[in-house]
């Protein structure tokens, strides 16, 4: 798993009829079986059949294969599942398959029967699995277009230097510029893009902007799922970059603008992270 993974995927809903080969269905359940995450979450997969298991999509055409996963409700259980669920996602993107995060536009109530969902446990959002199809369904082509699928808001929006009065640069990003583009084009629920990071020192302070009436009881905090995906890109990338380092919780307390919250903190162990 590596940015050049992270840069090839985009979401993927017009499948062609080809059939994933059993072994690299094997490698993926084997991955499902050892995967982890920085935030000590278990999640569970399950691979499923849409005629089998009776699950669907109205967005999806012509994928057969379906993967759901869930959590037991803990503290950071999103952050844990989106940094989980996107590590299989940039797997299987690696093996030339097709995914697209569903959280919403899913037959919710089939797939948490076929996957089975306790009264403790969140299944947060599933994914197809199949081969991209030459040409996109007129519906997927409207969605990414009304969505701005393949645009993300300006870094400087995104991310900050100190505190949330200094907008950070590109120019002045640094060896942090690879790992915050990797942030930048992580997917998101209707591509709402929550992140927001302040670079404190070698410290990397994630934040949560949160759109208002999106958490739900079914789905959990769903862009708490997209900071874990986040997240997972920044540390593949910072790695890449020199710069490994681990999740720690180090609110700094810094004044936030509205709908704003801390989440967590990349702490790098390398010398002279700075941007
Ligand atoms: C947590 C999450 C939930 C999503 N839920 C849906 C969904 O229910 N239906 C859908 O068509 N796309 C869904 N998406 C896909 C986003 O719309 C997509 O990632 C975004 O528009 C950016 O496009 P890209 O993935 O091609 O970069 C979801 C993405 C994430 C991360």
């Amino acid at each position: 798993m590596d940015s050049s993974t992270i840069k090839a995927r985009k979401s993927v809903r017009t499948f062609n009829d080809r059939p994933i080969p059993d072994e690299v269905l094997a490698k993926l359940e084997d991955f499902t079986k050892h995967d982890t995450n920085p935030f000590g979450v278990p999640v569970t997969f399950k691979f499923l059949d849409r005629k089998r298991d009776g699950v669907s999509s109205p967005v999806i055409v012509g994928a057969d294969t379906y993967v759901a996963a869930k959590y037991r409700r803990q503290e950071d259980a999103e952050l844990g599942f989106g940094y989980s669920f996107e590590r299989f996602v940039l797997l299987a993107t690696s093996l030339g398959l097709g995914t697209v995060w569903l959280a919403g536009t899913i037959d919710r109530k089939a797939f948490e029967r076929a996957l089975g969902v306790g009264a403790d446990e969140v299944m947060p959002a599933v994914t197809p699995l199949g081969y991209a199809a030459d040409k996109r369904s007129l519906r997927e082509t409207l969605m990414r277009k009304n969505m701005r699928a393949d645009d993300r808001a300006p870094f400087e929006s995104l991310f900050f230097m100190g505190d949330f009065d200094h907008p950070l640069a590109e120019s002045e990003a640094g060896g942090l510029l690879e790992p915050l583009q990797m942030v930048r084009w992580s997917p998101s629920a209707t591509n709402k893009q929550p992140w927001r990071l302040v670079i404190e020192g070698d410290k990397v302070h994630f934040y949560e902007h949160k759109t208002k009436g999106y958490a739900r009881e079914s789905t959990g905090d769903i862009q708490k799922v997209d900071m874990g995906i986040a997240a997972c890109h920044f540390q593949i990338a910072a790695e890449e970059a020199g710069l490994p380092g681990e999740f720690l919780k180090e609110d700094p307390d810094l004044r936030t603008p509205e709908d704003t919250s801390y989440v967590t903190t990349f702490v790098t162990s390398a010398e002279a992270p700075r941007a």
